[in-house]
């Protein structure tokens, strides 16, 4: 390959490869989970991020484990009525929400986790 071209496509890859790290897709700061009647939930995302690793909420297909770089969906996605790979009990969002967020309070209670429904649903 021509020497200058293939030193152009270094430079390019390599500008690429820092994009990537620069945009490194953490998601919003702060989510809205909508629970209608309840009270939706405001979720504090970027505070849990600092002392929370994205695994302990983030899987993949099939319940893979949660990989630096992955593709990022929403829980309904996956969770959702009539999905194939996931059991009838966790297809109700909200079951897989309860599951993930309260299981987790449950164990930090002490550390000002809430555990009532009223330290996560505002009306
Ligand atoms: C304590 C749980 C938790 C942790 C830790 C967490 N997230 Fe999330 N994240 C969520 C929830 C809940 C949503 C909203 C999903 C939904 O709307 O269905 C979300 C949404 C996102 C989204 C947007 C997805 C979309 O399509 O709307 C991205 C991107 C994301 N997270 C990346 C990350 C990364 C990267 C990390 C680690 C640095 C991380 N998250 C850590 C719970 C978490
Ligand atoms: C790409 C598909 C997919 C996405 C997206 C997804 N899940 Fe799952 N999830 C699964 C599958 C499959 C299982 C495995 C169920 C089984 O076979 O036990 C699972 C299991 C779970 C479980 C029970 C096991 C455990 O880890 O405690 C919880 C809780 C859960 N998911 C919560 C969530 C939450 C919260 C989100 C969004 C932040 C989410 N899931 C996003 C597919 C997904
Ligand atoms: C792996 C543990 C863990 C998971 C999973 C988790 N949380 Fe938390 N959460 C905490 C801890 C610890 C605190 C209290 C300490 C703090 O505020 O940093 C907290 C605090 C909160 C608070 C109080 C206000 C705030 O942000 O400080 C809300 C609301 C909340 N979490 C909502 C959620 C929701 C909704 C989910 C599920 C989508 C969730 N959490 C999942 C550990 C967790
Ligand atoms: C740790 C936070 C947390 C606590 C504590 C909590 N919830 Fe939730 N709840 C959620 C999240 C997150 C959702 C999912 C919202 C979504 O689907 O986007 C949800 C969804 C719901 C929904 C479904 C609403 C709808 O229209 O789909 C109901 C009903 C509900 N919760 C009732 C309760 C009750 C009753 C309690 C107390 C026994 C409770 N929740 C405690 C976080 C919490």
């Amino acid at each position: 390959m021509n020497g200058r071209i293939s030193t152009l496509l270094v430079a390019l890859l390599f500008g690429l490869v820092m994009a990537g790290v620069a945009f490194a897709n953490n998601g919003p700061a702060t989510i809205v989970l909508e629970a209608g009647k309840k009270g939706n939930v405001t979720f504090e995302h970027h505070k849990h991020q600092e002392k929370i690793q994205c695994g302990e909420c983030h899987h993949g297909p099939g319940h893979s484990a949660y990989k630096e770089g992955m593709e990022i969906q929403k829980c309904e996605a996956c969770h959702h009525k009539g999905s194939s790979e996931v059991p009838k009990k966790l297809q109700k969002p909200m079951n897989a929400f309860h599951k993930n967020c309260k299981d987790c309070h449950k164990e930090h209670k002490a550390d000002g986790a809430p555990t009532k429904c009223s330290g996560c649903h505002k009306k």
